[in-house]
């Protein structure tokens, strides 16, 4: 007989993902923004599709297509992402891949900066964007299950382990960003729970998502 549970074992369950870097505009041509590439958060979208649940995907400004059966919603800042976490509420679970900006412009100028001839550069003020994960643990709708990734280049668990008390989400994955990782296919991940750490060395990153995903399951 057809065994629906088996083969979808998230059906019924709303999940939530950040992915992708943010941007943040200086004036109108220039912005603040890093490496991310998004494929690992695309990857754990995918992922979840694929074992039944519904994904509401926020991605910041990357170059890959939607994954099959995921909502996606695209924003380019920090503070665009937060509102359209807080808008996909609630969630059970809530995945935050984001490599979000850590700071902004503190005034977006309205006309391109020009250089000033003979002048030093003014200097760039910057605030310190939202902690959006950090936001969600707080929140009143907080997901049954937060999860936090936390991009690394040294100390991988004791860094991890720190940003798991700081945050306040359940689990957190850590990347291994001191070689080519970042934007790259693989990924070493630390996953970092109450319960201790499992290491998952150099694999591809749907790999790491799918590996993600079923421990989601056999959590929840
Ligand atoms: N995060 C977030 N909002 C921010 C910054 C980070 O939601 N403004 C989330 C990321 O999506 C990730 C986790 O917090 O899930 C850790 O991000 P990371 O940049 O490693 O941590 P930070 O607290 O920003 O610390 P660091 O100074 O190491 O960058
Ligand atoms: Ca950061």
């Amino acid at each position: 007989a057809f065994a629906p549970d088996q083969h979808r074992p998230l059906h019924g369950k709303h999940v939530l993902i950040t992915a992708g870097p943010t941007r943040e505009p200086i004036d109108p041509v220039r912005y603040i923004a890093n490496r991310s590439s998004g494929r690992q958060g695309f990857a754990i979208a995918a992922a979840a599709a694929e074992a039944g649940a519904q994904v509401t995907l926020v991605a910041g400004p990357v170059h890959l297509p939607t994954p099959a059966g995921v909502m996606r919603v695209d924003v380019e800042t920090a503070l665009e992402m937060e509102a359209a976490v807080h808008d996909a509420l609630p969630s059970d679970i809530a995945i935050m891949v984001a490599a979000v900006a850590d700071w902004r412009a503190d005034a977006r100028a309205e006309q391109k900066i020009k250089k000033q001839k003979g002048d030093a550069p003014a200097p760039l003020a910057l605030v310190e964007n939202p902690d959006i994960l950090a936001g969600l643990a707080r929140h009143e709708k907080r997901p049954g299950l937060l999860i936090g990734f936390a991009a690394e280049t040294e100390k991988i668990e004791e860094h991890a382990r720190a940003k798991l008390a700081k945050k306040g989400c359940d689990w957190i994955v850590a990347n291994d960003v001191s070689g080519d990782v970042m934007g790259g296919s693989d990924n070493s991940v630390h996953i970092v729970t109450a319960n201790g750490t499992e290491i998952w060395e150099r694999l591809p990153k749907p790999e790491v998502a799918r590996r993600l995903v079923q421990k989601i399951i056999e959590e929840i």
